[in-house]
């Protein structure tokens, strides 16, 4: 499959090429972005002193670890001792190093670009050097994390280091899950939610410090964050801004940033070994399982990383290794299988930090997390099929998908660098070197180009930023999208015809949800179904891992799922009889104590399944299709031949007219959580999007014989 390895890698220009260069640690520099080069002057050329003093952390509590019963001393000395070699831990990361000096230009700067390789200690190190050094007296430190997952998992590593219960001086805040309390000086969380918090504290005044981490990984939250933080950094003098990024164009943030000094702490990197295929792969998911086995069976002691696209994905993949494993039996060394996705549960998510035995070998089913994310020690081999799964937008349309993507050239690098922090390191990908040259874009297109506005635009018009044209956008979204953002949102009756928030859009921006979503809900109200929709809402928001199928139970899974389709309920009602994760139910329990900020009583009317309907109606009505003579659908607005999701209770009813939650693309263009629907609701509950033509054959047909039923088969 591979180039010859004993032909050695002289015979393969790319491998040389590629092979990254044992960087030792150096002069740490902080300079100015591209458009100030000419001020750098000495002042800010930093030589670092070897050896610093370290401040130890702050001491724990002893009564914190004594919670199985064991006799506190005893407790405390094996936690003292796991606390010390925590601390020694930290003294070995590469950014240990220049801790005064980053400390001296965070004090001299008020907005500062940090950029070190992934894994040299910026997420964990850099708020608790800050706290050690004073700044949380002044107010919270917070850090942003691209992920969800991030958030939870830098959180609890920074809570031990530390020696404290997470929840308490050190805390996350992701959407539906706040793990912060009074105490908490060290808040990582998504950056959504910082975008959220805006909201309720537009200056952001108790914060010190905000460190937009991962900043490279430019989604659309944290694009937004930009300009907003940039903004408020003028009237607060006394705010730090700091911008952390793993990967090297830190110029274009400086530049934005009116110039702001680079701070770069340089990596310890070891060489990399890149292999290409020789020819295309036609299955990449079997490519690289075939590969992960052939390294456990030919190359010496080391973890594999496997980048793959998803959740389903990376369960066939554990599937298939476990099988195929089984069947070689103790002829082979253990091998330990660790998926990490952003959906996989928390207590499922810490196997992948575990040492590997001795003997054992370990590999790690990642999505695109463990690009830059998180840091997994003691991988030495990176299998990169070359694809993530991406939102994308077509603005003409309004629709969005996701897409299963080739990455860009500057993934595909930070991908080979994860098996080269600890020891020299190889890449495998699964893809020939004139694809990398020739087909992969430099870098990934930012989120803020390619998705869908509305919630963005929704939350700005909220904080009073009204031009939206002129928003401070390091890249501006095409002004199409833009437009559709303010066409749905005046549909949903968000905004007037002016582009004002309505009362019915102030109500929509309380919740953390999108526009679509939030309009259901407050609908609800008219309706008198609050109590089942923002059930529906929190099983929608949960995400696709409600009906859990596993690989060996696919049939009883399946009975079990129709079950809850009896009387064909449609899938959105469908959710409303299984609402009994906990999630869920902990997201329901926000959404109610939302309902009662915007004055929405919780009413419940589950008898009347007609009303339900019409509530989930009023905020997804952009969202309907009609059947076709040939058993496809087509939607109405934007015609659009699409399916019905084979997991729909709905796939084999066909009613004529539905409305659906999301539309994804996998061998054809489905629609995901369906409803029948009436036509005639459309032009009743949404008069200025629908005009009577685009329902009018429906009712035609169907007003001679009376009956006002949607489906006739
Ligand atoms: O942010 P950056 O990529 O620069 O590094 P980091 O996330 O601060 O990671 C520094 C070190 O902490 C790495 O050696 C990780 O292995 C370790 N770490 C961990 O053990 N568990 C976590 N959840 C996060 C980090
Ligand atoms: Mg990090």
């Amino acid at each position: 499959r591979y180039r010859d390895q004993s032909a050695g890698d002289k015979m393969n220009p790319f491998a040389e090429q590629e092979a990254w260069e044992d960087h030792q640690i150096g002069k740490a520099t902080l300079k100015f972005g591209s458009k100030n080069k000419k001020q750098m002057s000495d002042d800010y050329q930093f030589v670092f002193e070897d050896q610093i003093e370290f401040i130890k952390a702050s001491v724990m509590d002893g009564d914190k670890f004594d919670d199985d019963g064991e006799p506190s001393e005893l407790v405390e000395s094996r936690a003292k001792s796991a606390l010390e070699k925590l601390q020694e831990d930290r003294k070995t990361l590469p950014i240990y190093t220049y801790r005064e000096s980053l400390l001296d230009a965070i004090e001299k700067h008020q907005v500062l670009v940090i950029v070190g390789e992934t894994g040299s200690g910026k997420t964990t190190q850099i708020p608790q050097y800050l706290h050690e050094a004073g700044y949380t007296k002044r107010g919270k430190i917070g850090c942003t994390q691209p992920r969800r997952v991030a958030a939870m998992s830098v959180a609890a590593r920074v809570s031990q280091e530390m020696g404290v219960k997470l929840g308490h001086e050190v805390g996350y805040s992701i959407r539906f899950e706040d793990c912060t309390s009074e105490k908490t000086v060290l808040k990582y969380m998504t950056d959504g939610m910082l975008l959220r918090e805006f909201l309720g504290e537009p200056d952001l005044a108790s914060y010190s410090v905000v460190m937009v981490d991962e900043a490279h990984e430019r989604t659309l939250s944290t694009d937004i964050l930009f300009g907003l933080v940039k903004d408020i950094a003028r009237f607060r003098p006394d705010l730090k801004l700091l911008i952390s990024s793993a990967t090297l164009d830190a110029e274009k943030f400086s530049d934005y940033f009116d110039s702001a000094p680079i701070f770069k702490i340089p990596g310890r990197r070891y060489p990399v070994e890149i292999h290409y295929t020789k020819a295309p792969e036609a299955d990449y998911l079997d490519a690289a399982i075939v590969t992960s086995l052939q390294i456990h069976v030919t190359q010496p002691p080391g973890d594999i990383l496997v980048f793959l696209t998803g959740q389903e994905e990376i369960e066939t993949a554990e599937e298939i290794m476990k099988h195929r494993t089984r069947g070689l039996g103790t002829k082979i060394a253990e091998l330990i299988i660790c998926p990490i996705y952003a959906n996989l549960p928390t207590e499922l998510q810490s196997k992948i930090f575990e040492p590997t035995p001795e003997g054992a070998r370990k590999v790690v089913l990642a999505t695109n997390i463990a690009e830059t994310s998180l840091t997994i020690d003691g991988i030495k081999y990176v299998i990169d099929p070359g694809f993530c799964k991406m939102k994308s937008y077509n603005p003409r349309t309004g629709m969005e998908s996701l897409l299963i993507t080739p990455i860009s050239k500057a993934s595909a690098m930070q991908r080979a660098g994860r098996s080269g922090r600890t020891g020299p390191g190889k890449c495998y990908r699964l893809y020939t070197a004139y694809n990398y040259y020739n087909d992969l874009d430099d870098n990934t297109v930012p989120e803020v180009q390619r998705t869908n506005l509305a919630n963005v635009v929704l939350s700005l018009k909220s904080l009073g930023i009204h031009d939206l044209l002129h928003f401070d956008f390091m890249d501006p979204p095409p002004s199409e999208a833009l437009l559709k953002a303010l066409e749905l949102l005046f549909a949903l009756s968000a905004l007037n015809k002016v582009g004002e928030l309505t009362k019915v859009g102030r109500r929509m921006a309380e919740f953390p949800l999108d526009p679509m979503l939030s309009k259901m809900i407050v609908a609800s109200d008219k309706y008198k179904c609050s109590d089942e929709i923002i059930s529906i809402a929190a099983m929608l928001s949960i995400g696709n891992s409600i009906f859990y199928r596993p690989k060996d139970k696919q049939v009883h899974a399946d009975n079990a799922r129709l079950n809850f389709h009896m009387g064909n309920v449609g899938d959105h009602i469908a959710l409303l009889k299984v609402r009994s994760m906990k999630r869920a139910r902990d997201i329901r329990d926000q959404l109610e104590g939302l309902l009662e900020r915007v004055e929405i009583e919780l009413v419940s009317n589950m008898s009347d399944n007609e009303t339900i309907k019409k509530a989930i109606t009023s905020g997804f009505f952009p969202h309907s299709a009609k059947l076709q003579k040939n058993g496809s659908y087509r939607t109405v607005k934007h015609p659009q031949t699409v399916h019905i999701h084979p997991s729909s209770g709905l796939s084999q009813v066909l009613p004529r007219w539905v409305i659906y939650h999301e539309l994804v693309l996998t061998t054809k263009e489905y629609m995901r959580q369906v409803t029948e629907l009436k036509p005639e609701w459309l032009v009743e509950i949404a008069p200025h999007y629908y005009q009577l033509k685009d329902v009018e054959d429906a009712l035609s047909k169907k007003m001679p014989r009376g009956e006002g039923r949607a489906q006739e088969g």
